[in-house]
């Protein structure tokens, strides 16, 4: 799948300090902002499990002009079972674009892009969560998609 400036390819184990500095450009200082626990070890470490795993499907988009082209977004999603019904759930894990390319339709491809591979693998129904609060909310109100559950949390560790 092409952007008029990004190719969208899956990720490869080349790809991944460039994503885990996409991580600390486009979405760390809303989780630092937001009080999100977050370990830059853990990310890493299930990005190198993730990959060549059928139920997780991960991509990156980078710049047309050639494979040292810097990664400017990247995509995470995981397809498993609906616990009350037959769908099978593409569950978006995070979408990120980063600040320099924000705004030129980038995000909005890697969406179409998540749809159509989650299609692909079967999936019936697409879900993910957003932080309270997240910027992000507005983008997907923009793609159709609309907001039915709240996710609750409570630390047990201290
Ligand atoms: C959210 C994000 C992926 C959007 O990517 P993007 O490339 O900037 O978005 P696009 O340019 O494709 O925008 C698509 C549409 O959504 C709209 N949109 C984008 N961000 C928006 C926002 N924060 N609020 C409202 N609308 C927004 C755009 O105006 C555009 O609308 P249009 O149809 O009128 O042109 C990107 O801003 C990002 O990576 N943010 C930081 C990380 C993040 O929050 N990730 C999500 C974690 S839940």
């Amino acid at each position: 799948m092409t952007h008029p400036t990004h190719v969208l390819r899956p990720l490869v184990e080349a790809d991944i300090l460039q994503v885990l500095d996409l991580y600390r450009a486009a979405i760390l200082p809303i989780w630092l902002e937001r009080g999100r626990d977050h370990d830059f070890g853990r990310i890493e470490a299930n990005l190198r499990a993730r990959i060549g795993d059928g139920d997780h499907g991960l991509t990156v988009a980078q710049g047309a002009s050639g494979h040292r082209a810097p990664l400017a977004g990247y995509l995470a999603w995981e397809r498993h079972p609906d616990h009350t019904s037959t769908h099978t759930v593409a569950h978006l894990r995070m979408i990120l674009v980063h600040p320099d390319h924000q705004g030129s339709g980038l995000g909005r491809d890697l969406m179409r892009h998540f749809e159509a591979a989650a299609r692909a693998a079967g999936c019936t129904k697409l879900l993910f969560d957003v932080l309270a609060g997240s910027p992000a909310r507005g983008f997907y109100e923009r793609l159709g998609y609309h907001h039915w559950s709240d996710y609750l949390e409570k630390r047990l560790d201290g």
